[in-house]
């Protein structure tokens, strides 16, 4: 074996906070270790002095967050003997699901709503072979039959109820602490089914554990049955924001939406699972939930692709539509130091990318001439 330092996945890096044993076979492809990326030119246009930093979880294996939580979720699944998996999705946890079943040998099952997965989801989910099932219904009520149906089929539930997802999950807040040497002030992400702003909770809070072995008096989420007393690493936790599309936003309006619209379909959800401990990570931290329109949302994506170089999904860049208001109100106040999540890629949706790009194309004959003429007038004043 090479003794090089081969970054082998969150599981092996963060094993020591994490629910495995030394006899634990890992089901990974590498997950983990995403760029915080520095924005270099956006912050200028907000009149305002704040760092912000996007953490690319679009450069995951299969393109998303999702696979820090699949990489734990299937490891777990293998160890206790099951032969499949199963889950409703959006298009992203299908994806990944589909992705490490294939790792481990065992078998995927999604359920997708018919019509409303963006295209390169719905490629990867069956192109790893997962068995595919559309339903003529939306997010919720694939989330439902899959809880039905998991108590008549040998299979692992591996949405984010699974508690092993939001494990993995929580290593994203680790990393971040890592790589700036403190907590951020402000972490802002999309919030769908609620999940992922629930495990950055909890891996900042374990992250936030006093060093002499005292919980941090703010740390209510496991206090008393937290391993993680006395490693803490950090003594600070940032105020956490959830931003949700406006035709989908449960937690705006303080009830399930029966029938939620957005073009981020990834978010696209009125009946989050993971509710009340979303209200609890909001309340602990002095965060709050707000929504952006559909056309806030591509314009931040388009922001972001054509001023930093950065392809985010839809869904994804409404962290960064959202902390760029804030942060113009002020209620993101100067000096803070912001990390947007980009869950994930943005050749995830290549259809909502290229319909923003209207006329973005020229064709032309195939002589100098042609070409010539076609860069000149394009850089004409
Ligand atoms: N961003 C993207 C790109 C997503 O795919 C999701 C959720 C979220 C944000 C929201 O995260 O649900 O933890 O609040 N996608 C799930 C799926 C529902 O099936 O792929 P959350």
């Amino acid at each position: 074996m090479p003794t090089g330092s081969r970054y082998t996945g969150l599981i092996e890096h963060y094993r020591d906070r994490l629910p495995v044993s030394d006899s634990t076979r890992i089901i990974s492809l590498g997950e983990g270790n995403t760029p915080l990326i520095r924005l270099e030119n956006i912050p200028h246009e907000t009149g305002r002095e704040v760092e912000i930093y996007v953490k690319y979880e679009g450069l995951n294996p299969t393109g998303s967050f999702k696979d820090r939580g699949m990489s734990m979720a299937v490891t777990r699944a293998v160890e206790e003997g099951s032969r499949a998996v199963l889950c409703a999705s959006t298009g992203n946890t299908s994806a990944s699901a589909a992705a490490y079943a294939a790792r481990a040998g065992i078998t995927a099952f999604v359920i997708i709503p018919e019509g409303k997965i963006a295209l390169g989801k719905l490629a990867q989910a069956m192109i790893h072979g997962a068995v595919v099932i559309q339903i003529r219904g939306n997010f919720d009520d694939g989330m439902r039959l899959v809880k039905e149906v998991a108590d008549h089929a040998p299979v692992t539930i591996v949405n984010s109820i699974n508690p092993y997802r939001l494990q993995g999950q929580k290593t994203a807040a680790f990393e971040i602490v890592d790589a700036l040497g403190r907590a951020p002030d402000y972490h802002c992400l999309p919030v769908g089914n609620a999940g992922n702003i629930t495990a950055h909770w909890i891996g900042y809070c374990e992250y936030s554990h006093q060093g002499d072995g005292r919980v941090t008096a703010a740390c209510k989420y496991c206090a008393g049955e937290c391993r993680y007393a006395g490693r803490g690493v950090t003594g600070t936790r940032p105020v956490m924001v959830g931003y949700q599309a406006s035709g989908s936003a449960p937690f705006l309006r303080g009830e399930m939406v029966d029938h939620p619209e957005t073009v981020a379909t990834a978010i696209r959800i009125g009946h989050p699972q993971s509710w009340d401990s979303a209200w609890k990570v909001k309340e602990e931290s002095g965060g709050w939930f707000d929504e952006c329109s559909d056309a806030e949302i591509l314009a931040a994506q388009k922001l972001l692709t054509s001023r930093e170089g950065i392809f985010c999904e839809p869904a994804s860049a409404i962290s960064v539509a959202g902390a760029l208001r804030d942060i113009r109100s002020g209620r993101i106040p100067e000096g803070s130091c912001v990390v947007c999540t980009l869950t994930g890629h943005g050749l995830k949706d290549p259809d909502t990318a290229i319909r923003q790009c209207e006329g973005g194309m020229l064709t032309v004959d195939a002589t100098l001439d042609a070409v010539k003429r076609a860069i000149l007038d394009s850089m004409a004043p």
